[in-house]
């Protein structure tokens, strides 16, 4: 504050002036009538109350004033800040009823809706799209085996006809569990199985002929997880061991599978010839490709992302059971034939919905499953 001064006229302090005073008391009046919401009139109160308003300004000098000159002043400075701080508060109470009254209706809940929508848990798309393939061979007689995942090496390998030194021993990127001590199937070593095969193993040792089952499950080898690779995945493979079943038999039951999956004419699979130690002939299956059924083949004007225009899509691997396997499980292959296939279920769910990353899959992100519907 300014000290006394003797020589100061109040007449020529503008600030001091009633007419002055009266305008900003009518400026700040008129601010707060026109602020339309609560932050407006946040800034209108900054504007005329706050620290460097004009009539905090001109409350500053009347400290200055002589005697008499100061409390006129500070009567008619008082008076207005009075009323400006009276308007501020009305306005600010009209406001906020508003506001209220808006927030009943904007946020208001509906104390109608049903109480019980708590989000219900579903399974997993892996496990409805391996569902899905078990119904299809159980409506056609087959029975759904399961074994362990922590298996002997006997079932993962030797039954298959994978003998110790055998190539594809050292190809299948095992994880080794434990050593064995022979190779029979109570001292051999101990791996997590890598593919379902061991359990039709297990099926051929466990039933009489004719062995219909097909076996779904968890599998595992040693890859990093990235967008197509993970240590984990699930298989479904399939095993059928009659009298005078042949290759025909394996091809119509591909081609049925295809078609009750991806619906509709068309469908169907062709076979390549491969190598497995399991089978003999052996083959890799692809079928046709379900989005453009072949036609963007040699068709520029259409061409396919899903199968790259090749037509077809590859599924997994099939053959018909070699005589040694079925030696090795006690059948006679003299008298009965069979035939197996296998595949992964993440691939195919991976072209059968879009599925881009196989990491997601693996997360557990209730975004990814939600979109699968809660199929339970
Ligand atoms: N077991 C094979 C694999 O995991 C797949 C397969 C099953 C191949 C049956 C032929 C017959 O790669």
């Amino acid at each position: 504050m300014s000290a006394p001064n003797k020589s100061y006229d109040p007449v020529e302090v503008e600030a001091l002036k009633p007419e002055e005073i009266e305008r900003m008391r009518d400026e700040a009046l008129a601010a707060f009538a026109a602020a339309a919401d609560l932050d407006q009139l946040q800034e209108a109160k900054t504007a005329h109350t706050g620290g460097t308003s004009p009539l905090a300004l001109a409350n500053r000098e009347i400290g200055a004033l002589p005697p008499q000159a100061k409390a006129d002043a500070g009567k008619r400075v008082g008076m207005a800040r009075g009323a400006v701080n009276k308007a501020l508060a009305a306005r600010q109470s009209e406001l906020e009823a508003e506001r209220d009254a808006r927030v009943l209706v904007e946020e208001a809940v509906d104390v109608s809706l049903p109480h019980d929508r708590v989000p219900a848990g579903a399974r997993h798309p892996l496990t409805t799209l391996s569902e899905r393939i078990e119904d299809i061979f159980v409506a056609m007689g087959y029975a759904v085996a399961e074994g362990p995942e922590v298996e002997a090496e006997w079932f993962n390998f030797d039954a298959l006809n994978i003998g110790p030194d055998h190539p594809a021993r050292g190809e299948q990127d095992t994880f080794f569990v434990q050593g064995g001590k022979a190779a029979d199937a109570e001292d051999s070593g101990v791996v997590l199985r890598t593919h379902t095969s061991p359990v039709q193993i297990r099926s051929l040792i466990d039933r009489e002929p004719p062995v219909y089952v097909i076996c779904p499950g968890r599998v595992y080898r040693t890859d990093e997880l990235d967008a197509t690779h993970t240590p984990v995945f699930h298989q479904v493979e399939l095993l059928a061991v009659d009298e005078g079943l042949t290759m025909a038999d394996l091809k119509g039951t591909l081609d049925h599978m295809v078609q009750e999956l991806f619906g509709g004419e068309g469908m169907k699979t062709r076979l390549r010839p491969n190598f497995f130690p399991f089978t003999e002939p052996s083959a890799e299956m692809d079928m046709v490709c379900y989005v453009c059924r072949g036609e963007s083949v040699g068709n520029p004007d259409r061409p396919c992302r899903t199968c790259s225009s090749e037509g077809w899509i590859e599924l997994g691997g099939c053959g018909m059971v070699n005589p040694k396997v079925l030696t090795a499980c006690g059948v006679d292959p003299e008298k009965y034939s069979g035939f197996a296939f296998g595949f992964g279920i993440e691939r195919m769910l991976m072209f059968r919905h879009n599925v881009e990353d196989m990491r997601d899959m693996v997360e557990g992100d209730v975004r990814f499953t939600r979109p699968f519907g809660m199929e339970i």
